[in-house]
C-alpha cells in the first residue's frame, strides 16, 4: 500500500524547502587551508573510512528506490503520480547523500588518509559493485528502514564529532549531522502518515522491520564486525539502539493523538523495549 499522495505531497514539499534553504558546497564551504591531519587519530581515520563507505553506497539504495517507486512501470495512474512525487524527494535526498560521499572522499584525499585518489576510488568501487538489498519491498517497510539509518547516521556524526579535533572534520560532521537529521524528520513523517492512514496491519509491518534491523553492508563489506566494533569506540556516546528507542518513542506520541492506535502501538512498542532491553 502506498500513502495516498495527498498525504505524500505535503510532506515532500517541506522536506524540499527546508533542504533548498540548506545547502552547503561540498568543495568551498569547509575551510580546507585550516586542515591539521596532525589532530586525527588512527581510530578517527578508520572512522572516516567506514563511514565513506556507508555513504558511498548510494547508487545501489538510489536504484532500490527507483524500482520500488517506478513511474514507467507503475501499475495505475494514481500510482505513478505518488511515485512522481516521491521522486522529487529521491532525487534531493540522493544528491544529499552523494554529496556526503564525495565530501567523505575528498577529505580523506586532502587530509592523507589516503592520499592517492585512484586507489581510493578503487577501494570505493569495489565495496559499490557488490550487490545492494534493503531486504524489504514494502512501502511502509522501506520508508521504517531508512529512517533507522537516517538516524543511526545522524547520531554517529553527533558523537563522533564531540571528540573531534580536526577542524574540517568537526565542521564536515557538523553539515553531515543536520543533512541527517533531516533525512530522519522526512521518514519520520512518512511513517507517521502510514500509521494514520491505512487499514492493513501496518505496525506489525515496522515491528518486522526493528526486529531485524541492520546497517547496510553488514553482510558485503568484508570484516564488518570488527570495523563495526572499532567505529563504535570512536564515538563512545553514540548507542547502537538508540534509533530503535527514538522510533518507540515516536511511535508513543502518535498513540497519544490517535484513540484508534493507542493500544495496538503501547503493545509494539513495550514489546521493542522489553526485547531490545531499551528505556
Ligand atoms: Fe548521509
Ligand atoms: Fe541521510
Amino acid at each position: 500500500m502506498h500513502l495516498p499522495t495527498s498525504v505524500l505531497r505535503p510532506i515532500v514539499s517541506s522536506f524540499n524547502q527546508i533542504a533548498d534553504d540548506n545547502n552547503w558546497n561540498r568543495f568551498t564551504s569547509l575551510p580546507w587551508e585550516q586542515l591539521k591531519p596532525e589532530l586525527l587519530t588512527e581510530g578517527q581515520k578508520g572512522a572516516v573510512v567506514f563511514v565513506s563507505y556507508v555513504e558511498d553506497h548510494l547508487p545501489g539504495y538510489f536504484q532500490e528506490y527507483q524500482k520500488l517507486f517506478p513511474i514507467e512501470e507503475a501499475k495505475t495512474t494514481p500510482e505513478a503520480i505518488h511515485n512522481r512525487e516521491l521522486f522529487r524527494f529521491i532525487v534531493r535526498w540522493g544528491y544529499e547523500e552523494d554529496k556526503h560521499a564525495q565530501v567523505l572522499s575528498l577529505y580523506q584525499n586532502k587530509s592523507g588518509i589516503e592520499p592517492s585518489e585512484e586507489v581510493l576510488e578503487e577501494r570505493m568501487i569495489l565495496e559499490n559493485m557488490k550487490s545492494f538489498s534493503i531486504g524489504f519491498s514494502k512501502p511502509i517497510q522501506v520508508f521504517t528502514y531508512t529512517l533507522l539509518q537516517e538516524k543511526a547516521t545522524q547520531m554517529y556524526y553527533q558523537s563522533l564529532a564531540r571528540k573531534v579535533e580536526e577542524p574540517v572534520l568537526a565542521k564536515l560532521l557538523n553539515y553531515l549531522t543536520k543533512d541527517e537529521a533531516r533525512h530522519y524528520s522526512f521518514f519520520c513523517q512518512v511513517v507517521e502518515g502510514f500509521l494514520k492512514n491505512s487499514e492493513e496491519d501496518v505496525l506489525e509491518l515496522i515491528e518486522e522491520v526493528i526486529f531485524s534491523y541492520k546497517m547496510p553492508l553488514h553482510n558485503t563489506m568484508s570484516d564488518y564486525r570488527r570495523k563495526a566494533i572499532l567505529m563504535a569506540r570512536e564515538a563512545p556516546e553514540y548507542d547502537r539502539m538508540a534509533p530503535q528507542s527514538i522510533l518507540a518513542t515516536m511511535l508513543e506520541k502518535v498513540a497519544q493523538k490517535n484513540e484508534r492506535l493507542n493500544r495496538p502501538i503501547l503493545k509494539l512498542t513495550d514489546k521493542v523495549r522489553t526485547k531490545l532491553n531499551i528505556r
